[in-house]
């Protein structure tokens, strides 16, 4: 059975929340984002690798963290538990979204109580002020060769990459999931002035009897 939680239309088109109860009784939390299925909670390991794979390349206390794409707050909330962080600034486009987080619909973040905790509505190429965060991490595509919104684009390009990196203070680490790994955007992370340590993680996730291989790439500033 698919019910439809919640659809709305805005000026980046029309977004949808499905909730599905699968054959074994398992219930599924879809998000549908202009018409492109942007994600299901079967599998959320790697919406929460995203997180901790950078948080653990990062040293100290008292930490700021960018998550650009609320989604269905999985990454969001694996920032919450991880230690040392103390600021975690989530910024998402879709208004919807932040409205069906109020109201508690998201299964990844069940709750906004944790005061370190604060949604922004807007688009996150905005939110890139220099020096800013020890992490960003950015999952607002299926990927950069796989945009939900063609406006995207320019995350990807060199420029846009270098605004996300000089978000991050020396020392931190910019990390971009991706439905597919892509040896073109760990090229262009590598080459980002002031980057080093660029790597991509791949990681297999089993869906409906096939194995997909997502990835993270990380860089850290010098
Ligand atoms: C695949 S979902 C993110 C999933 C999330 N990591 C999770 O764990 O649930 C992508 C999200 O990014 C949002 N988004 C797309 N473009 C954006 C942008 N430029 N700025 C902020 N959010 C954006 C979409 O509306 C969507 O909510």
């Amino acid at each position: 059975m698919r019910t439809e939680l919640g659809r709305v239309s805005g000026p980046h088109g029309e977004v949808a929340l499905w909730r599905r109860t699968g054959d074994d009784g398992t219930v599924v939390t879809e998000l549908v984002v202009d018409g492109v299925f942007a994600m299901d909670d079967v599998d959320t390991s790697t919406e929460r690798a995203l997180a901790t794979e950078a948080l653990a390349r990062v040293e100290g206390g008292d930490l700021a963290v960018l998550v650009g794409g609320l989604g269905l707050g999985w990454t969001a909330a694996a920032v919450l538990r991880a230690p040392g962080v103390a600021e975690v600034v989530v910024v998402e486009l879709e208004d919807a979204l932040l409205e069906w987080a109020a109201a508690g619909l998201l299964p990844g973040l069940p709750s906004l109580a944790d005061p370190r905790l604060d949604l922004v509505a807007g688009d996150v190429a905005c939110a890139f002020a220099p020096d800013r965060y020890d992490v960003v991490l950015l999952d607002v595509d299926n990927g950069p060769d796989f945009l939900v919104h063609g406006s995207n684009a320019g995350l990807y390009g060199a420029s846009g990459l270098a605004r996300a990196l000089g978000a991050v203070r020396p020392g931190g680490v910019l990390a971009i999931w991706s439905a597919d790994p892509s040896p073109t955007l760990l090229g262009r992370l590598a080459d980002l002035p002031g980057a080093v340590a660029a790597e991509q993680l791949v990681l297999p996730v089993e869906r409906e009897g096939r194995v997909f291989e997502y990835a993270v790439l990380l860089v850290r500033r010098k």
